[in-house]
């Protein structure tokens, strides 16, 4: 599987991500999970970019993930909290987005409750001509693209721990069991599980979980590189959809964005859905368990469970977002600049052993 020259400014949506992307956005957060295996984590790449990380919406492992990742590429990091924003006196958030650019933002990272708000901040800079890369770091319902990525990159590293590749998930058959009408997380791992050859086999009550989401998430990606044809299938009772499964992945019930009252209860949802060590007899043997997180213990997946070093990869789905984001911040900030610019990490001198003025006159790094 090739890697391609990155060409996206704005990371959004994963729909038409094709493989070659996929593989490229892997094969560079490996390197970068060389780079934090070591002692000093640290590579000058973005030295000098101001990285901004607009989070109008709560959130824990996304917002330290990316000020972390920002910060371990040496990019200067702004945070934003809408509580304590001009938010509360009526600024927009175009104009504040504006702010930040002013202040010489190179990457905005952005995270809202609307569905879309990260794509109008995008159009909005484009219009501008400022030259700036959005990050979707999760819109309402919509999408959040580096979840998912982060997720591919602990399902390849788990498949293929010396070489990990895309190529490693034709034919592994993935199970996506919960509140999938609400999660922006099963959205993007949609597109990305299918774009990537897994099947998946998405498992809810009928009512987190209409019929036309196979069709919706079924249509094949047409790409330079071939279509590939999406396989997306749905199941109303969870054991079907275990069968044999390779990986399973719970979701969160997302009772904040629940207008009506879809459940009869939690204890029911846990009866019928969770994932419990004795449903996971349905799976294939060495089936292993991923959660994005926040979880409800007890809900959608028991806690001992969730705590099985032997199946869950929840630790190690935290880990691999800081690495993923790097590749995401790293790439984005290239694409901004000439091709000639741009160098790999994994070809790229171990800056850990250089002075932090040695750092400064190596431009192949930034
Ligand atoms: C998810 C989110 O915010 O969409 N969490 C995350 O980013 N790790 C999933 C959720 O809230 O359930």
């Amino acid at each position: 599987m090739s890697t391609f020259p990155w060409h996206r400014r704005h990371i959004l949506s994963l729909a038409e991500f094709t493989p070659g992307e996929y593989e490229s956005v892997l094969q560079t957060a490996l390197s970068f999970q060389g780079v934090l295996s070591r002692r000093t984590k640290k590579v000058p790449t973005l030295q000098g970019q101001v990285v901004a990380n607009l989070f109008f919406e709560p959130s824990t492992r996304t917002r330290s993930s990316f000020e972390l990742a920002a910060k371990r590429l040496s990019a200067d990091t702004l945070n934003f909290s809408p509580g304590s924003s001009s938010l509360t006196k009526g600024e927009t958030i175009l104009d504040t987005a504006k702010t930040y650019l002013a202040m010489g933002t190179d990457l905005m990272v952005v995270r809202h409750r609307g569905a879309g708000v990260p794509a109008t901040i995008a159009q909005e800079l484009d219009r501008l001509g400022a030259g700036v890369g959005v990050l979707n770091a999760g819109d309402g319902q919509h999408e959040h693209p580096s979840q998912a990525l982060l997720d591919l990159l602990t399902i390849c590293n788990s498949l293929n721990p010396e070489q990990p590749s895309i190529v490693d998930l034709r034919g592994k058959k993935v199970a996506v069991v919960g509140d999938i009408l609400h999660s922006r997380v099963a959205r993007s791992n949609l597109w990305s599980l299918t774009a990537c050859g897994a099947e998946v086999h998405l498992a809810a009550p009928p009512t987190l979980l209409p019929k036309a989401f196979a069709e919706a998430f079924s249509l094949p990606l047409e790409t330079s590189e071939g279509t590939v044809q999406r396989q997306v299938f749905i199941h109303w009772q969870v054991d079907s959809a275990l069968k044999n499964a390779d990986f399973v992945m719970a979701l969160r019930l997302q009772k904040e964005r629940m207008s009506d009252h879809l459940l009869p209860s939690l204890r029911e949802y846990h009866q019928r859905f969770g994932i419990t060590r004795d449903r996971l007899r349905h799976c294939s043997p060495n089936v292993k368990v991923l959660h994005p997180g926040p979880t409800n213990r007890g809900v959608e997946i028991t806690s001992d469970l969730m705590d099985d070093p032997q199946v869950s990869l929840v630790s190690q789905q935290v880990a691999s977002g800081v690495a993923v984001r790097m590749a995401l911040l790293y790439l984005m900030g290239g694409a901004q600049q000439p091709a000639d610019k741009k160098t790999p990490p994994s070809q790229k001198t171990d800056s850990s052993q250089k002075t932090p003025s040695s750092q400064k006159t190596d431009s192949s790094l930034r």
